[in-house]
């Protein structure tokens, strides 16, 4: 481990270095402008990948954006980590509430991150975490103590649903198969509270339209004759949540699992400042679910939220205009055992149910993701456990996550295999926003880590 360590001390500039190069790349999946930059980023990496030793490293094109995939078998009678990540980046904009330009990575010290951090697009979520794996296992292989085989498979459609990946494992299985999949995309409590994330909300997206007139109408000379759609699209939407901020969409807890007294105490232990988190967000109060803590509201229970919503003019000065259309898109966060093609279809009927006659209302879906919970007494696990108490000289605290990764309950039914989601950043680390960052810090506490965790996960799968 110590000629690890040394390895990293002596790259460690390099090694930031090829990530600003790596986020100058503006591998946006949403745009179909970006569609070169997505080519340029997966051939970075394939290039990358052969410079930190792997055997090969290819591109594979999908239907979608390519993905990357990596490996080194050292022994096939060894333990094989498949470490999963995404090289594409949630679009930048708007713009103009950045300090720097979000491909134009700038090193800035601030509050939580005295070491520095790198502002750009991706820094956090997740070029900056999944780069981490190619430098551990090029600090590794370069010291010749890789204590396992290691494949990565890098893609380009997190953002946007991983679309194309699942007939891309299906069909790749075999070259996939491995004994567990590693992944850093998610964040740890703060850096001198280390944690691990144990579970990843699903996820039902979908995209609603109303319809009122056949055209805008003059809001004089029609209006108070005919429904306007964002009016009745506001009442609609807030009909979804009671006084108690449920969810009134029938059917919609059906199938969630309650926690028991003894897990609630679990969930609720981690260490949680709710003042500090007011601050942070500059709010005079919190709201959510009754009966359930903001932690709670944050991971162990179900969402439903309005992500965006337009209609009418919205442009500069007024314009009197009774629309024809209103819009909105809403995703609803899951938790176990919630299914999210059945969610989508409960919603679909109760918003179909909950539209006046006055206009017409479309329903349309868009991705989806299940649940997951990671299981803590699993050898997978413990070697997170203790690399991440040994890199940081204290125990973690196992956090079931908010966000999603929609391919992760995938991988485990396709590969068979448990998920570690051993992640670094912190949740202020703005990432989808303006500003996001990634500690300097964090990235070289994860390459350190890392090592850690392939030598914990090697000695306890062999015995
Ligand atoms: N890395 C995030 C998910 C995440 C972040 C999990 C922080 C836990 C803590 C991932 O890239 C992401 O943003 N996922 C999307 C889902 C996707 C379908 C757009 C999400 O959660 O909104
Ligand atoms: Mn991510
Ligand atoms: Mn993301």
């Amino acid at each position: 481990m110590d000629a690890i360590q040394n390895y990293i001390d002596h790259n460690k500039k390099r090694f930031l270095e090829e990530l600003l190069e790596l986020l100058r790349i503006p591998s946006v999946s949403a745009r179909p402008e970006h569609k070169e930059d997505m080519h340029e980023a997966a051939k970075w990496i394939q290039r990358n990948m052969i410079i930190a030793g792997v055997d090969k490293a290819e591109i594979y094109e999908t239907d979608g954006h390519p993905v990357v995939y990596g490996e080194k078998i050292i022994d096939d009678s060894k333990p094989t980590i498949l470490v999963y990540g995404h090289y594409d980046v949630q679009p930048a904009e708007p713009l103009e509430l950045w300090d720097s330009p979000p491909f134009e990575p700038v090193i800035k010290e601030t509050r939580l991150h005295p070491e520095g951090a790198i502002f750009a697009r991706g820094s956090a979520d997740d070029k900056g975490q999944f780069f981490m794996h190619v430098k551990a296992f090029e600090a590794m292989n370069a010291t010749n103590q890789l204590p396992c085989n290691v494949k990565f498979m890098i893609e380009g459609e997190e953002e946007v649903g991983s679309d194309h990946l699942e007939l891309f494992c299906r069909e790749n299985a075999e070259m996939l198969s491995c004994d567990v999949i590693l992944i850093s995309d998610t964040s740890v409590i703060a850096n001198d509270v280390p944690s691990i994330t144990t579970g990843l909300r699903g996820l039902s997206y979908v995209e609603v339209e109303v319809t009122g007139p056949n055209k805008d109408l003059h809001s004089g000379v029609y209006g108070g004759g005919v429904a306007n759609p964002i009016n009745v699209l506001c009442q609609m939407i807030a009909s979804l949540k009671d006084d108690d901020n449920r969810i009134t969409v029938d059917g919609f807890y059906d199938k969630v699992v309650e926690l028991d007294k003894k897990e609630r105490e679990a969930v609720n232990s981690a260490p949680f400042d709710l003042g500090e988190y007011m601050d942070e967000l500059q709010v005079d109060e919190v709201r959510g679910e009754t009966g359930y803590t903001t932690i709670e509201r944050t991971s162990t229970r179900p969402t439903l939220d309005v992500n965006g919503m337009w209609g009418g003019y919205t442009g500069e000065g007024a314009k009197t205009v009774l629309p024809s259309k209103a819009y909105a898109k809403i995703s609803m966060r899951l938790v176990p055992n919630q299914d999210p093609d059945e969610i989508t279809e409960l919603f679909t009927k109760h918003f179909l149910k909950i539209a006046p006659k006055s206009v017409k209302v479309e329903v349309k879906p868009h991705h989806g993701g299940h649940p997951v919970v990671t299981p803590i007494d699993t050898p997978e696990y413990k070697a997170a456990h203790e690399a991440m108490k040994r890199a940081y000289g204290r125990e973690p605290i196992p956090v079931r996550g908010g966000g999603s990764i929609p391919i992760v309950a995938l991988f485990e039914e396709v590969l068979n295999v448990k998920t570690v989601l051993m992640g670094f950043g912190l949740d202020s680390d703005d990432i989808h926003s303006p500003n996001e960052h990634y500690g300097l810090f964090n990235f070289y506490k994860g390459i350190e880590t890392i090592p850690e965790y392939f030598k914990n996960y090697a000695e306890l799968k062999q015995g």
